[in-house]
């Protein structure tokens, strides 16, 4: 199998990589795989443009680079269960998962990774940003970077902002788990395990205290973290169109749909990937 000719045009000097020359339907080479993974871990995201993939395609682009898991409260399509729609009809007021995050941070094995397809979009607006949370680390202090060593945060599902989020989703496909909390606690610092770069992992989303402290005591240093690590010079920002797929690494970035597009629907398709315990 031949490998690919690419080319990889970085969105902004921290964050995101939109590749071109690749039709994502075709069988890949190991060595197409292995440069799309060492662009995922140099860029945090990547995009790709017009790519006509169907849910089994989606599926078989998805294997190459790990497996496939479940999310836990919303149903996936009926035929491929692992593929979940990520929906705004055009009269609901709420997007799923409108507020900075990485994907099911609650989670004891958090995503590596999600990649997202987009169907039907807005004529303008629902636009994704991304954050880069390794220079978001790389940007604190001295002092800050030791206090912040030994910390871990609980990460919690029923964080109400982000739960709001998933309303509308759970009560038209919602699973049993739907009304199930389910928290963990991770490293405020983690270590990347493939690339060895430390990044910041907490997120608005999800995180509401620190360890052995109240959401209260700890609200101020999180506030601090949460406002630090959007700083525009850590973000890019992806304008959707038809066919256009996201690629990112969950364990280094952040992401926030934006909801501007009020009175239109915006349809994608998500798959997320195994990821590992984060150390
Ligand atoms: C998500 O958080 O997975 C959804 C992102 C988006 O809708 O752009």
């Amino acid at each position: 199998m031949p490998e690919r000719d690419m080319d990889i045009t970085p969105l902004s000097p921290s964050i995101g990589a939109e590749i071109s020359g690749l039709d994502l339907c075709d069988e890949l080479s190991p060595g197409t795989v292995l440069r799309l993974r060492e662009a995922l871990l140099t860029h945090g995201v990547i995009f790709f443009r017009d790519q006509d993939l169907d849910p089994g395609r989606l599926m078989t682009f998805a294997g190459y680079f790990g497996e496939a898991v479940e999310y836990p409260f919303v149903k996936g399509l009926a035929d491929f269960p692992l593929v979940v729609p990520i929906l705004k009809r055009a009269e609901e007021t709420m997007n799923f998962g409108g507020i900075w995050h990485s994907d099911t941070a609650y989670l004891r094995e958090p995503p590596m990774a999600t990649i997202l397809h987009a169907k039907e979009l807005p004529p303008i607006g629902g636009d994704t940003l991304f954050a880069d949370m390794y220079a978001a680390y790389e940007a604190l202090s001295d002092g800050m970077k030791a206090l912040l060593a030994p910390l871990k945060a609980l990460n919690s599902s029923a964080a109400p902002a982000a739960a709001q989020t998933r309303k509308d989703r759970i009560e038209e496909s919602g699973k049993d788990a739907g009304a199930l909390k389910t928290e963990a606690f991770h490293p405020v610092v983690r270590t990347h395990p493939e690339t060895g770069r430390k990044a910041l992992y907490v997120n608005p989303g999800h995180s509401v205290r620190f360890d052995a402290m109240t959401p209260g005591e700890s609200a101020p240093l999180l506030d601090y973290l949460f406002a630090h690590q959007i700083r525009a010079e850590f973000t890019c920002r992806f304008k959707w169109s038809p066919g256009a797929v996201a690629f990112w690494d969950n364990r280094c970035t952040q992401h926030y749909p934006l909801n501007d597009y009020h009175g239109h629907k915006r349809l994608l398709h998500r798959i997320t990937l195994k990821g590992d315990v984060p150390r």
